[in-house]
């Protein structure tokens, strides 16, 4: 969808993904497949569609879910992180409770674009001293060469454009 949210956009909807049953259901079981003997004892998702994935495979892995917002929408204590776009800063949050150090953690989001996002919440699970183990996407734009900012890091992602 061009031009959304805003002029110069180039939005990528995964609704249509979403409400198509099979195809949500093929996405979530390959994703459990790919972490089934991974240990996996948190799935971070990232706000907002992070959490769509995130919170179902959680579920299918028996690990907990942790989500990793915006400012100001996390009741207890966080720590935050700033990170900067191409144009100005954006901040996420994480409850300072929400991982035990050593625990075995996996970020999930929608999208790999720059990498800042992803990127950031790496440095969040660092802070509380959980081992991130991957992350995975469902959408990366190859171009924008975010995988750069992870490296070190496994990264899958399932639907690759240049
Ligand atoms: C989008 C997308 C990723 C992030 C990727 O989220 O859902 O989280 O951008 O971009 P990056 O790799 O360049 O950091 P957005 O910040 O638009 O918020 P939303 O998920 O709440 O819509
Ligand atoms: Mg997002």
């Amino acid at each position: 969808m061009p031009d959304f949210p805003k002029p110069g956009i180039l939005f990528y909807d995964i609704t249509t993904l979403l409400k198509d049953a099979a195809a949500f259901r093929a996405l979530t079981d390959d994703l459990t497949a790919r972490y089934q003997d991974a240990r996996i004892d948190k799935v971070v998702g990232i706000e907002s569609r992070g959490f769509i994935f995130g919170g179902v495979l959680a579920g299918r892995l028996g690990a907990g879910f942790v989500p990793v917002r915006k400012p100001g929408k996390l009741p207890a204590d966080c720590f935050e992180v700033k990170y900067s776009l191409e144009y100005g800063s954006n901040t996420l949050a994480i409850h300072r409770d929400a991982i035990g150090s050593g625990e075995r953690v996996l970020i999930v989001d929608d999208l790999l674009a720059t990498g800042g996002t992803a990127e950031a919440t790496i440095s969040l699970v660092r802070q509380l001293g959980g081992d991130v183990v991957g992350l995975d996407f469902l959408v990366e734009l190859k171009g924008l060469k975010g995988r750069e900012k992870l490296a070190g890091y496994p990264v899958h992602s399932t639907i690759l454009y240049s």
